[in-house]
């Protein structure tokens, strides 16, 4: 038989994986968010860049209708992209927020000297149904002549009662105004007390700007989005060319008077519909909100698709099963089961969930198993001599077929004839010839990456789909092992965020794994190049280290004896085009701890990531993965290199000079420029303190990746926890900045 037809039926499945692992993962391995409607049926939900959401609404029945057409929206397509006001207001609204805010842009009130510029000097804000969002804003005066006055109504004790808040500024020359000081003079501030609503606000002068109109000719008052102010003296007069700022209003059903309690008496003007709870607003008496039930995502207004439940399990990565697929939804929650084999173990969520029925059975299979794996040149030596037998039978000499012998072929053959039945994907045995036809006979210009290990190729295969090639250095009965174990553990492992293995080539010398192509470089390359770090912003780094978590995590608790990865480091981790995070490089994995009587002989690690433990017992373990990542996340907090000889001393080390950073809470210094904001900052502190935490000298200590994985994606799912994309955080931190409001 020539040897092609041979190979051809080698396109086994690897059913290794049905031992350990789960059912076969399904081909929809992940599904996006799920879509549903925000507004009304037969209703438009947006308006030019404006999500509208029920109870905002555009024409008559599209919004709830509490008099005073208060939740009504007026879309003027004149405009490109048309623009949102609120009905009967000249007030453009640039995001409504479920969360009961309304992000608005209003006019400021303005007074001249020269009374031909076109005074306004009252600006009104009499809007029954919002109250400025006291947290969010505050009352600016600008001017050296200037009293600014805003008069409204509070409710307060179940009575309305007026009330006036004003501030005043004044300079006599210009020297007097400083740069971000808006104390009085030429800028004044005022804080805004709680619930006041319907303001008028007036500007004044004292004098008439005589004395100061060569510098500052106008006064000008307005409320504003607090982090989008900042005062430069520029303002005294480049102001005349604004005609709106920024502001933030509360929204929320119901009267002052009204509370969750109060509003549940009349069901049919509650405004909350099924799965949904009820939130009073600040304080009591301000009106409430909805909010759907855990487990349920939609719009809580809406009556009859509002609330939905949430199929948490067909979203793999938030559903806690210890496997994925024994995952069973229903109406507002869902529950864990166990594959054969195993028992549950509480609820069956989290990585002892499941737990083996016969454990000894159990470790005497994985015992065997693992000892194929590490002693491979034993197993290697025994199946070669088993093949050696076959092969003689068969009279096939060849070289090729020496070649796929010595390169384990035929224990990969063994193994997946093992076991047929449940696989979930098949992995491919290539020809030499198939493989030089990918890569122009390995020329050198398809060479994409080259290191300790062996070069990788890029290769185009006759059906178009391109995939990386691994071709390993030397070959040695250790490198075999190494090969033959990342076989065997990639074929194990089906997850979204590890690299998937599509085959390899056993007919060379040299053994050749084939990869699916990741196109976007690793994630070294890009914290690394100045011009790519500035494009992964925060949350792209909290994405990618939320999915290596994931990754990691799987790989030590799907599996069992867990799979270590061992060398986990920015240059493991791949990028795609939407930067979604692909752990590769198996080659120094291991299923399960080394026993004691076999500590390995090579350090595997890469230097800045080793496990400071390794030292002690010369033993990787799953926290020893746990230690890698927390370098990781520093790197992608810090944008530093794991070690550099070119820092000063004490700052070596990356992970060093963090942890001595953390202890002295100076953690704001060492965080990369360009992902701090205001908005984040709680979001980085709590990156960093997992960081420290995996970062712990005693691997006892640090946390088990499940944990960590849990944690990164649940800062995501709160960051993300919008309808409306948030504004370009980005241009607002410089402002922030200057004015030192960062908690340190
Ligand atoms: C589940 O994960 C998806 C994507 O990771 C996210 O969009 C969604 O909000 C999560 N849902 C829950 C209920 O955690
Ligand atoms: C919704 O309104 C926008 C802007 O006015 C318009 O472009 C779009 O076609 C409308 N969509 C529907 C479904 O009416
Ligand atoms: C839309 O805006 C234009 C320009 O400001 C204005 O002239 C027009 O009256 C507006 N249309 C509506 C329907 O409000
Ligand atoms: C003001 O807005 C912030 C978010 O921007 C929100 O957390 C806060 O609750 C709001 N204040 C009131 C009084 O609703
Ligand atoms: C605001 O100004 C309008 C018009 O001048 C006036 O009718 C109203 O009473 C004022 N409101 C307050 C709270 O002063
Ligand atoms: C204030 O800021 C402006 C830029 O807006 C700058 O030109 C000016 O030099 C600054 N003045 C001081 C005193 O820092
Ligand atoms: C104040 O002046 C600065 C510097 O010119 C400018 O960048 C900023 O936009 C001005 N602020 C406002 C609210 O216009
Ligand atoms: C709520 O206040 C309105 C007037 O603002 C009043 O007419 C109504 O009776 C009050 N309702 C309750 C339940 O207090
Ligand atoms: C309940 O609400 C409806 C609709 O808003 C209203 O017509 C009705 O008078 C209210 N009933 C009571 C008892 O307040
Ligand atoms: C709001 O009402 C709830 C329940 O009626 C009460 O427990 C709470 O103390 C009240 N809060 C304020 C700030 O009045
Ligand atoms: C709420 O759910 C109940 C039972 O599931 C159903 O009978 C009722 O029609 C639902 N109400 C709305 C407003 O959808
Ligand atoms: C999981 O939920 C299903 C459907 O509600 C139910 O039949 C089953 O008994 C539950 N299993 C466990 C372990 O709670």
């Amino acid at each position: 038989m020539p040897p092609q037809i041979l190979l051809g039926q080698l396109m086994i499945r690897v059913a290794f994986v049905s031992l350990f692992l789960s059912k076969p993962a399904h081909a929809s391995f992940s599904s996006p968010a799920t879509k549903f409607p925000i507004a009304k049926r037969g209703c438009n939900d947006t308006c030019g860049d404006v999500k509208i959401p029920y109870p905002f609404g555009i024409g008559q029945g599209c919004y709830l209708d509490e008099g005073l057409g208060s939740f009504g929206i007026t879309c003027n397509s004149s405009y490109n992209p048309p623009k949102a006001f609120l009905k009967d207001t000249k007030i453009d609204i640039t995001e409504i927020s479920p969360q009961g805010q309304l992000n608005v842009l209003q006019f400021i009130a303005r007074e001249c000297y020269d009374h031909t510029l076109g005074d306004e000097p009252r600006a009104d804000y009499s809007l029954p149904k919002f109250a400025i969002n006291r947290t969010s804003n505050k009352l600016i005066g600008i001017g050296c002549d200037t009293s600014t006055y805003a008069e409204g109504i509070r409710f307060q004790g179940h009575k309305n009662m007026k009330h006036k808040i004003r501030c005043i500024s004044t300079c006599d020359t210009p020297n007097a105004v400083i740069n971000g000081s808006c104390s009085g003079s030429g800028c004044c501030q005022a804080s805004i007390p709680k619930g006041m609503k319907i303001l008028n606000l007036t500007v004044r002068s004292v004098e008439n700007h005589i004395f100061v109109r060569n510098f500052s000719p106008c006064s000008y008052a307005f409320f504003i989005q607090k982090s989008e102010f900042n005062f430069y003296f520029d303002n005294l007069t480049n102001l005349e060319r604004t005609e709106k700022l920024p502001l933030v209003l509360n929204w929320a059903i119901g009267d002052e008077n009204q509370t969750c309690e109060t509003a549940k008496q009349n069901l049919s003007s509650y405004a909350c519909q099924n799965n949904t709870i009820c939130i009073n607003g600040e304080g009591n008496y301000t009106g409430y909100r909805c909010s759907c039930k855990e487990g349920y995502q939609g719009n809580p207004y809406l009556t009859n698709n509002g609330c939905q439940d949430i199929n948490e399990c067909q979203m793999k990565e938030n559903n806690s099963c210890k496997f994925k697929d024994f995952c069973h939804n229903f109406e507002g929650g869902y529950n864990c089961s166990c594959p054969e084999g195993y028992t549950i173990n509480g609820d069956g969520k989290g990585s002892e969930g499941c737990i083996p029925r016969h454990k000894k059975h159990h470790q005497l299979l994985a015992g065997i198993i693992t000892a194929g794996i590490m002693a491979g040149n034993v197993a290697l030596l025994a199946f070669c001599s088993w093949c050696y037998n076959v092969y003689k039978k068969r009279k096939m000499t060849t070289l090729r077929e020496k070649f796929f012998r010595d390169n384990g072929g035929l224990i990969l053959q063994k193994k997946i004839k093992g076991q047929e039945e449940s696989s979930s994907y098949t992995t491919k045995i290539f020809s030499i010839e198939g493989l030089k036809k990918a890569t122009n006979n390995f020329h050198d210009s398809k060479i994409i990456g080259q290191g300790g290990f062996g070069i990788v190729y890029k290769g185009c295969l006759p059906d178009k789909r391109e995939v990386a090639i691994k071709k390993s250095k030397l070959i040695n009965h250790n490198q075999i092992e190494q090969f033959i174990n990342e076989v065997v553990i990639l074929s194990q492992v089906n997850h979204k965020n590890v690299v998937k293995l599509l085959g390899c080539c056993l007919e060379t010398e040299v053994p050749l794994l084939v990869y699916e192509f990741i196109n976007n470089g690793t994630l070294f390359k890009h914290l690394d190049d100045k011009h790519m770090a500035s494009e992964i912003c925060w949350d792209i780094r909290l994405k990618i280290a939320a999915e290596t978590a994931e990754a990691l995590s799987y790989l030590h608790s799907a599996a069992s004896p867990p799979i270590i990865h061992r060398d986990i480091k920015t240059t493991n981790i791949l990028l795609d085009k939407n930067y979604t995070a692909r752990v590769s490089d198996f080659g120094a994995s291991r299923l399960g701890p080394l026993d004691d009587t076999q500590f390995s002989t090579m350090v595997q690690g890469t230097r800045g990531y080793l496990d400071p433990e390794f030292f002690q017992t010369f033993q990787l373990t799953e926290k020893s993965d746990v230690y890698s990542f927390g370098v990781v996340l520093v790197e992608l907090l810090t944008g530093k290199k794991p070690v550099c000889f070119e820092r000063s001393e004490g700052e070596i080390s990356l992970s060093h000079h963090f942890l001595s950073s953390m202890k002295e809470n100076r953690l704001l210094e060492i965080l990369e420029d360009r992902i701090v904001c205001e908005g984040n900052i709680e979001q980085l502190k709590q990156v960093a303190s997992l960081a420290e935490q995996c970062l712990n000298v005693k691997g006892e200590d640090r946390l088990p990746m499940q944990h960590i994985a849990m944690e990164l994606m649940g800062l995501r799912i709160a960051s993300k926890h919008n309808w409306v994309q948030s504004a370009n955080v980005e241009e607002l931190s410089p402002l922030i900045d200057q004015q030192n409001q960062m908690p340190v």
